[in-house]
């Protein structure tokens, strides 16, 4: 079975001790790392800029996976895409289908990954005609703005709805799901077909290189 690729989200780590856990990610089996962008509009809580990533991204050599909750989303994707990124993905409800397929292909002209998320209320039929236009789509395992809630029970099944929908157009897009994953659920989303998981709380709660591991030997 091919592995899942692991993309812990720095929005749960301990901010106290930044530099020794961005170490014992690059120790650890992480592939990738999350990077939630949040403005205050689109959900209500507000992270990281860019000047954040740029001097991570001098203490490790994982991928940056950065994830837009914003709703200037052009605006800010200019700002990300001077960045040394591997994936930026945009909201589907902040634009409109045109300006989402306009903005994957600039994206992908700057050699970084384009992917689209949307709420967990928005119908997976409104993203499936989009998914030629992306690399990925991120499902939502919860409502987006913040770190440790519960899962939802329907991710799984959107999951499988997307793969089946990515199988039938001879597509190569990545499923990544984010939100209440830990070992049980990132279980179920794997068996739905996911390729990325991204985990915050589980990850950054005890020890981070044997909780990363738990999800990495699932696959
Ligand atoms: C939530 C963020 C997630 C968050 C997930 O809006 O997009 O990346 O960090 O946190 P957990 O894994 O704790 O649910
Ligand atoms: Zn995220």
């Amino acid at each position: 079975m091919k592995k899942v690729i692991i993309a812990p989200s720095i929005l749960s780590m301990d901010y106290s001790q930044p530099s020794e856990q961005m170490d014992l990610l690059k120790e650890s089996n992480a592939d990738w790392i999350h990077y939630d962008v949040m403005d205050t509009f689109f959900v209500p809580n507000i992270t990281f800029g860019a000047d954040l990533l740029r001097g991570m991204k001098k203490r490790t050599n994982l991928k940056l996976d950065v994830h837009l909750m914003v709703q200037n989303t052009e605006m800010v994707a200019d700002i990300f895409l001077k960045e040394d990124i591997h994936c930026l993905t945009i909201h589907y409800e902040t634009l409109k289908e045109e300006e989402l397929i306009s903005l994957a292909k600039k994206i992908k002209n700057h050699n970084v990954l384009a992917g689209i998320s949307f709420k967990p209320k928005t119908d997976v039929n409104k993203i499936i005609p989009l998914l030629p236009f992306f690399d990925l789509v991120l499902v939502m395992g919860v409502e987006p703005g913040f770190g440790g809630q519960a899962f939802m029970e329907s991710t799984p099944d959107t999951i499988s709805a997307l793969k089946t929908a990515i199988n039938k157009q001879s597509l190569t897009t990545l499923i990544e799901v984010d939100g209440g994953i830990n070992q049980d659920t990132a279980k179920k989303c794997i068996e739905a077909g996911v390729d990325v998981l991204v985990a915050g709380s589980y990850v950054f709660k005890g020890n981070i290189k044997e909780n990363i591991d738990s999800l990495w030997k699932l696959s």
